[in-house]
């Protein structure tokens, strides 16, 4: 059998890292089936050429062709432009990836707390469902409305993600996959601010807790924690956190938070997932700061496609990805700048093939 991998780059250092896992899919051999890379247009700069930052012929190919999917970077503007939207946004909602996993974990060699965690975002609604509207008060001046979704189907479902990877994280502890944390319980914790956002925050809570009575979930403790002392403690006790649940925004901005604590954005790996469909992701950006100097570390982008992998129930050739990275890492002879190194994105990406 073929694996058929749609492969967007989009923009800026998605170009320059989306290849570097491409290569090392390239070279795991009989360790997966053959893979077939299908290179798909989205992005600011495929807009910017045919008006269009998510083409139809992406969207079907992907549907009809592709087993699963790996996504570089999009630049998005800040400002808004008539006519575009975030390709990646829109992908997630066209293919029902409604979670998104990033699971985040101390590098060894950098300074920092220990760290081993995932945290497990809702990707389809909250105020990324972006109904925004603008009005002009009778005195000139303005007021901006944004609406912010939650619903009991979207958070019942990503509560169970978050739950049934907390039984799977404990279950790979106890076959003695390794960790700077010790996890004496699988722990689920539930980030919302429903002391102020008691209707849309208190659904999303109340659902999440719904799903934790089930019987199947009494061995993973649930925990709460309002999204600002969530950034808080994340940052003073990293170790206690094991899977952390979160409506969109919340998620978007602690897994950056988080990326911090190991270091860099550049080994941050995600996936988003469906019922149907899986889409490996860095969680960094376009990083235009960055883009075409080569030093771009393709460590975020090589982990996430270890990521598909282990979600399409490769769990052997993605541990062996993951190894290799670790060895690396661990050795931290190659790095780029952003971990402090000298080495460019081919040298390290380099250094993860030999250590395959
Ligand atoms: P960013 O994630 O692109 O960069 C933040 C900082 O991290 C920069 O200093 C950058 O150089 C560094 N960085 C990120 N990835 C790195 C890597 N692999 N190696 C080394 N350093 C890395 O976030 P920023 O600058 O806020 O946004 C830039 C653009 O990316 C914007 O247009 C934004 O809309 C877009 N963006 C796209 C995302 C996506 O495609 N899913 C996610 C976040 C932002
Ligand atoms: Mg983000």
């Amino acid at each position: 059998s073929t694996l058929r991998l749609g492969m967007i780059p989009a923009d800026g250092i998605g170009k320059e890292v989306l290849p570097a896992a491409q290569r090392v899919l390239e070279a795991l051999g009989s360790a997966i089936p053959r893979v077939e890379f299908v290179p798909l247009l989205a992005g600011w700069e495929e807009f910017n050429k045919n008006g269009k930052a998510l083409p139809e012929a992406t969207i079907e190919t992907l549907k009809i062709e592709c087993d699963a999917a790996m996504f570089g970077s999009v630049s998005s503007p800040s400002h808004k432009v008539p006519g575009y939207s975030s390709p990646i946004v829109a992908l997630r909602k066209h293919l029902d990836l409604y979670a998104n996993i990033r699971p985040v974990k101390s590098v060894q060699g950098v300074d920092g707390k220990p760290v081993d965690m995932v945290i497990v975002r809702e990707n389809t609604e909250c105020l990324y469902i972006k109904k925004e509207e603008i009005h002009d008060n009778a005195d000139g001046s303005k007021v901006a409305y944004a609406t912010r979704q939650i619903t009991s189907y979207a958070s019942s479902r990503i509560g169970r993600m978050a739950y049934e990877l907390a039984l799977r994280r404990q279950a790979e502890r106890e076959a003695g996959a390794s960790s700077s944390v010790h996890h004496s319980q699988p722990k689920v914790t539930i980030v919302h601010k429903s002391n102020v956002l008691s209707v849309t925050d208190g659904l999303f809570r109340e659902t999440v807790r719904a799903v934790s009575q089930e019987d199947k979930y009494k061995s993973v403790k649930t925990e709460e924690q309002l999204v600002d002392s969530m950034v808080y403690r994340m940052f003073r006790e990293p170790e206690i956190f094991d899977v952390s649940v979160a409506p969109n925004l919340y998620g978007d901005i602690i897994s950056d938070g988080a990326a911090a604590l190991v270091g860099s954005l550049g080994v941050v790996p995600s996936v988003n997932a469906g019922d149907n469909f899986v889409m490996g992701e860095p969680v960094h950006g376009s990083a235009p700061d960055i883009e075409g100097k080569g030093i771009a570390n393709p460590i975020a982008s090589i982990r996430s496609a270890a990521l598909l992998l282990s979600h399409l129930g490769y769990t052997d050739a993605a541990a062996k990805i993951d190894t290799a990275v670790d060895n690396v890492l661990r050795e931290g002879k190659y790095r780029t700048p952003d971990l402090h190194g000298k080495s460019t994105t081919e040298e390290v990406t380099n250094a993860i093939l030999k250590a395959l």
